[in-house]
């Protein structure tokens, strides 16, 4: 039987379809990882195996979760720098990874036949003011590290940018795809790099390299991980607790925004774009745009005793410098990107998700209390 490496090779230039193969691994923690790949290799999207990294964070849990109904369980392996909980381990391989070790990336892409990477490793808006340079090397060299790896072994290559590569001398209503971006906090430059070095990339070696600026995010079973849109997922998480809702933004501060089904979609739908399809390599995607005062109005729909006070802190320097709306209309024509969640039902589907998650929380704390 040949080996793992060499009948990748194999699959990679002939065009037959090889009977299944099973290869079994042990990840470093010793978990035993079995890869299967049921049809035969043709390219991207039948059967990828994809790497995404930073995967514990707000998008990649459900990324992998997609990606794996997609592509199979054992296809999408997880990655991170954090230790995960344990039914992320029983849902799916995940290793070890950090964006910053350029040969223990090289390892993994090799060992594991990655033929995909998504990097999501990154430090968000708020915290990376907080901390410049960690947020340099984890925004910028480590998509040097990932370029690197994705250029030496042909791979796929996607990393999200955000509505923060833009700036205040940019057009904010709308704002398109080709503009001035001279962004002002850490995030977005290191953004605006990662879309640069990307494309740069793509010219100069043919890398396949895809990126999409995504708005806000809101979801329902992952925590934000330190972004200026934040409040737009807390005010439910409020709501349902203490029904009290502190917004660190002004009422008026108006940001386009996505509910992360369609964040997701998006994603893979991307990916799955042939390249033909693509007049460029970095899009804006979003789904809607609205102030603190409108979601609070929508959300009290639900919660009418919901009390929102304004109390805006070093963020709103942020949003004022931000895309109010965003005109996608590149992605809608290139690719179809078409969303679904609108600001009422975004907001019906997070409470239809979460008010059984506290109803259940506070029948357990009941529970212990009788
Ligand atoms: N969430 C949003 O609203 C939003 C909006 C626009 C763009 N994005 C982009 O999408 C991507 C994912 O965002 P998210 O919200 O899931 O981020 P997150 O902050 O929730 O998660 C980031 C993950 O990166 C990991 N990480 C940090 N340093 C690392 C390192 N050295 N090596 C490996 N992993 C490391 C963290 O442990 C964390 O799990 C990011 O690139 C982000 O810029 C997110």
């Amino acid at each position: 039987m040949a080996s793992g490496l060499s009948m990748t090779f194999f699959r990679r230039l002939s065009n037959v379809s090889l009977p299944p193969t099973t290869l079994t691994r042990m990840t470093p923690a010793g978990a035993k990882i079995t890869c299967s790949r049921s049809r035969g290799y043709q390219d991207f999207p039948d059967a990828p195996r994809v790497l995404i990294t930073g995967s514990l964070g707000q998008l990649g849990i459900g990324l992998a979760k997609v990606m794996r109904e997609r592509y199979g369980r054992e296809n999408v392996i997880m990655s991170d720098i954090n230790k995960p909980a344990r039914h992320i381990l029983e849902n799916g391989p995940f290793l070890f990874a950090d964006v910053l070790d350029l040969r223990g990336l090289r390892e993994l892409v090799v060992n594991y036949e990655i033929d995909c990477l998504v990097h999501f490793s990154a430090l968000l808006s708020a915290i990376g003011e907080q901390n410049i340079p960690l947020a340099m090397q984890v925004n910028i060299e480590g998509v040097h590290n990932v370029l690197e790896v994705a250029k030496q072994f042909g791979l796929k290559l996607f990393i999200p940018s955000t509505i923060g590569a833009f700036g205040p001398d940019s057009p904010r209503n709308p704002t398109p795809d080709v503009t001035i971006q001279r962004p002002r906090t850490i995030y977005g430059v290191s953004k605006v790099h990662a879309e640069l070095m990307g494309e740069y990339y793509h010219h100069r070696f043919g890398l396949d390299f895809r990126s999409l600026r995504y708005p806000g995010v809101i979801s329902a079973d992952t925590m934000p991980g330190g972004g200026t849109t934040d409040y737009a997922q807390m005010i439910f998480h409020d709501a349902l607790t203490t029904k009290q809702h502190d917004c660190y933004l002004r009422p008026d501060t108006r940001l386009p925004m996505m509910f992360i089904d369609d964040v997701l979609r998006a994603t893979v739908d991307f990916l799955e774009t042939g390249s033909d399809k693509l007049s460029m390599r970095t899009y804006n995607v979003t789904a809607m745009s609205f102030t603190p005062e409108e979601i609070a109005e929508e959300v009290k729909k639900y919660v009418p005793d919901l009390e929102v006070t304004y109390q805006p802190d070093h963020r709103q320097a942020i949003a004022d410098q931000w895309p109010e709306v965003f005109d996608d209309c590149n992605a809608r024509q290139d690719w179809g990107w078409k969303h679904r969640y609108d600001l009422p039902t975004m907001c019906e589907t997070m409470m239809n998700a979460l008010v059984p998650q506290y109803n259940q929380s506070n029948n357990a704390v009941d529970a212990i209390k009788e």
